[in-house]
């Protein structure tokens, strides 16, 4: 069984609610530009406790020294988030951009949970609330997230059409993803169940 010094548990620690910069709101269900905000009119924040709630993890990094960063490298050990690669999402670098585009936002599930580092660029994880909204995750350079297995999403790019992200994983990387409906699939079920009504939902890095 693996072991952490106190360092890197303590280095390994999600964000605390008072210090995170990220954004996140309900949307709005125009069928407008998928990368235009879609923000409800007034706007309606969703909060990092929420989030949590929802099994979401979140940290803010220095994207800049990633390779030196002994919180990245905490958080990968304490995780065991073992594979690490570079994706930079555009249309000049990604072969085949507007299928891979449209299959990102295709709701979908997987067997694991999506970890993604943005080492640059922006744009925003859609996530299912548990009364099934949507709920809108700005991700800027800096931000790691786990987007937790079994929980409905989407990725898209913003405005600005442009994101260098890292894809993280435990163990061997599987990147399949189960489109809209799930519900037996047995990932979904243990989703219900641990963040569903009536389960004691507790933050997954707590
Ligand atoms: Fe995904």
């Amino acid at each position: 069984m693996a072991s952490f010094t106190p360092e890197e548990l303590a280095l390994a620690q999600p964000e605390p609610e008072a210090t995170a910069k990220v954004q996140a709101w309900y949307m709005d269900d125009s069928t407008e530009d998928q990368r235009l905000e879609h923000r409800l009119d007034p706007n309606e924040p969703c909060t990092l406790a929420k989030l949590r709630e929802m099994g979401v993890t979140y940290w803010s990094l220095d994207a800049d020294n990633w390779e030196t960063d002994p919180k990245l490298a905490a958080i990968r050990k304490v995780h065991g988030m073992s594979y690490i690669e570079v994706l930079t999402i555009s249309k000049d670098t990604l072969p085949d951009y507007e299928n891979k585009l449209k299959a990102f936002y295709q709701e979908h599930i997987h067997s694991d949970d999506e970890i993604r580092y943005f080492l640059d660029g922006s744009g925003y994880f859609d996530i299912r609330s548990l009364d099934d909204r949507w709920v809108r995750i700005c991700v800027n350079k800096g931000d790691l997230i786990i987007v937790p297995e079994g929980i409905y999403h989407r990725f898209t790019l913003d405005t600005k059409n442009y994101a260098k992200a890292m894809r993280l994983f435990v163990g061997e990387p599987v990147w399949t993803p189960f489109n809209r409906p799930q519900e037996e699939h047995p990932s979904r079920a243990k989703y219900m169940a641990k963040y569903g009504p009536g389960a004691n939902a507790v933050p997954v890095s707590a």
